[in-house]
């Protein structure tokens, strides 16, 4: 039961809502630990990832309630411990750490292991925590962490940008005593969105959305209500959708300027983009030019839309270069974008793409994530009956995938 099975060639033409982002809400749920008040988060998206942090925060004793897309979330903590059989299905259990610590001044979090795109270790996580004063072991494959007499303010400099480090930083800092100064930080708009939270809660901070943010610590985090704001990856995502079956699509409530690397680079593709205060339109309408793509941390080229566009470029009017710097093994949707007829080289980190008229059906897998839904946009620009299976991936990342696309003219159906 996870396979999709798609018929493409059909310009996808209509409107999309879109959800809430999951890798918003994620820190923004982890970030309820760190609180002793009531957290509300309305626009949580229902997703398998969103799903397993309210799984681990009810393994830490707290209460959690979900009322379609508000989840409400109280109480404290009892259990310190992230253990493996949980932390293993999401990397991003690893941001229970700082709050944990910052609060309770314990946490004991397996390492996460590695997943499709990656080793991913998590040192710069840990390197935060220890600048702030925690004694971390790493023992038995968990980061034992502890802080008996609370965080202390530090200036904390990244090596490289890292959201998660950055988030877990944030969080830690908003409860340690003092000042703290984060240096080569995250931009992520979903870095901005979690400092809006914290300071609804009552934290210090200022800064976040440039690559310094000061934090003053305070004593307690108390009760907030927050909107998470809308998935930047499911709207580009979309957007590539639109781009690639040559259709029509209006994404609504979509932020145009947390998708300005994108947009720019389709338009370059010769794809037609107009922008509202909190909807986006993309049309094509036949031949997509192509072009050149590194990934870089937020304003650059997303890597979670790397996957996407290399879909798009398969199917351009000529050569296109895609350089992901950001994960050292983001190329899995190669070999099987390759089964559909894809003309692709990889060397290292480097993908040289050259475009053809058409790709053809073929059975292809899904191995993560973002390149699950690129052989989706591949299956639905392509004549024919495609299938794409352990779409699970799909089910981490993704709302309503079928609905939402079904409504806008795709022939698609979970077998
Ligand atoms: C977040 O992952 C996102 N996940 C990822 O989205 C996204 O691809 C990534 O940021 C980059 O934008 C969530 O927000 C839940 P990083 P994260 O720390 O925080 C290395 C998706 O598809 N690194 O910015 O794990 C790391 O290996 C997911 O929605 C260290 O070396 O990413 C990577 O090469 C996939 N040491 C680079 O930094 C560390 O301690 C960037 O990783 C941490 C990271």
């Amino acid at each position: 039961m996870d396979s999709l099975k798609i018929d493409g060639g059909v310009p996808l033409t209509g409107e999309i809502a879109i959800s809430g982002a999951k890798n918003a809400a994620l820190p923004l749920i982890a970030a309820a630990l760190a609180g002793d008040g009531a957290l509300r988060l309305r626009n949580v998206p229902d997703l398998v990832d969103t799903r397993s942090m309210e799984v681990l925060l009810r393994n830490h004793g707290m209460e959690v309630g979900r009322e379609g897309d508000l989840l409400v979330m109280s109480g404290a903590a009892t259990n310190f411990d992230a253990p493996y059989d949980l932390v293993r299905k999401m990397r991003a259990s690893i941001l229970v750490l700082g709050p944990l610590l910052a609060r309770y001044g314990e946490a004991r979090v397996s390492l996460p292991g590695g997943c499709a795109i990656g080793t991913r270790p998590v040192d710069l996580h840990i390197r935060a925590m220890q600048a702030f004063g925690a004694i971390v072991e790493l023992a038995d494959g968990y980061i034992q962490a502890r802080a008996p007499s609370g965080l202390t303010g530090a200036r904390v400099v990244f090596p490289m940008v890292s959201v998660g480090a950055t988030e877990n930083a944030m969080i830690a800092a908003t409860l340690a005593k003092g000042t703290s100064e984060l240096v080569n930080v995250a931009r992520e708009p979903e870095i901005s969105d979690l400092a809006e939270c914290l300071i609804a809660m009552g934290a210090k901070i200022s800064g976040h959305g440039n690559d310094t943010i000061i934090i003053e610590g305070v004593d307690r985090l108390g009760d907030a209500t927050h909107d998470v704001i809308p998935d930047r990856i499911e709207a580009g995502t979309f957007a590539i959708a639109a781009a690639i079956t040559g259709g029509d699509l209006t994404l609504i409530r979509a932020r145009p300027r947390h998708l300005d690397s994108l947009t720019e680079v389709l338009k370059l593709c010769g794809v037609t983009v107009e922008e509202g205060a909190d909807r986006i339109r993309v049309a094509a309408n036949g031949a997509i030019g192509s072009a050149d793509i590194t990934t870089d941390p937020f304003p650059g080229f997303p890597t979670d839309l790397q996957a996407q566009f290399m879909a798009l470029m398969c199917l351009a009017d000529g050569s296109s270069r895609i350089s992901e710097t950001v994960f050292e093994n983001r190329f899995m949707h190669v070999p099987e974008l390759m089964r559909m007829g894809a003309d692709i080289q990889v060397d290292g980190g480097i993908a040289m793409v050259r475009g053809r008229k058409s790709l053809t059906p073929a059975p292809v897998m899904a191995t993560d994530l973002r390149a699950s839904v690129s052989l989706v946009l591949a299956a639905l620009a392509t004549e024919g009956t495609t299938r794409v299976s352990r779409i699970y991936h799909l089910d981490r990342g993704y709302a309503d995938l079928e609905d939402k696309l079904g409504r806008c003219g795709a022939r698609m159906k979970r077998v």
